[in-house]
């Protein structure tokens, strides 16, 4: 089996990017971010609170996760409800930083997204894949942008989708989950050593989506 990982911090077009590699290349996209937010949908919306081990325990043995693929496409299933949609929020980002702090939360994702790269060629993205996750992989990308780049273009994503939203507001919570996701104690976001670096900020997307191509390509031939 052949695993892309690429990891990165939010907003640096890991998902878009990735999707579209892993068309180009005829593998699965598979976007761990996902587990996490649904992870944190449900700890939202059950009122979990996260600093009890007991709580947390209790929400691990009700939660299942499953992955599925329509058209390539994938969607996630929280307890066998389609959530794909509902994981989408600011409240539910924020929540999934929270939620993947958490040792246990880590553990239980991590055979969900081994098991998916065992069985199938992946471009797998998040924030541990080539660090944790698959530290194996035949290529590990870590993809960056400056803050206020990505603040940006998350901000014109949310403009269009006619979100009412202020950039400070976009920025502000961009950097403060920067700061959680890599300084947690628990796999914290970051290059792993043998990961290529790209820095997206000065680039279009059809040029970012072009450069990580070129580099799968190369690192198969
Ligand atoms: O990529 P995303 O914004 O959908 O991820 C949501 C949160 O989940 C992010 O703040 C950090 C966490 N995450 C993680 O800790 N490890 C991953 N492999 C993927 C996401």
């Amino acid at each position: 089996m052949i695993a892309v990982a690429i990891d990165g911090p939010a907003g640096a077009g890991k998902s878009t990017i990735a999707r579209q590699a892993a068309k180009a290349m005829g593998f699965i996209y598979v976007d761990t971010g996902a587990l996490y937010r649904a992870i944190g949908l449900y700890a939202l919306q059950n009122g979990v609170d996260l600093s009890c081990e007991r709580n947390v325990d209790q929400m691990l043995s009700d939660i299942k996760i499953t992955l599925s693929f329509v058209n390539e496409e994938q969607r996630v299933l929280l307890c066998g409800r389609d959530v794909s949609m509902d994981i989408r929020t600011p409240e539910v980002s924020m929540a999934a930083s929270n939620v993947s702090a958490l040792p246990k939360v880590r553990a239980f994702l991590f055979d969900l997204q081994q098991e998916m790269a065992h069985t199938h060629n992946v471009v797998m993205d998040g924030r541990d894949i080539g660090t944790v996750v698959l530290p194996h992989a035949q290529l590990k990308i870590f993809l960056t942008a400056s803050p206020e780049e990505r603040a940006k273009r998350r901000y014109e994503e949310l403009l269009q989708k006619g979100a009412q939203v202020s950039f400070e507001d976009v920025l502000k919570d961009l950097k403060e989950r920067d700061y959680q996701d890599s300084h947690r104690e628990i796999a914290p976001l970051k290059p792993a050593q043998d990961a290529v670096l790209v820095d997206t900020t000065a680039c279009t997307l059809q040029q970012s989506i072009d450069r990580i191509i070129d580099l799968i390509k190369e690192r198969l031939s």
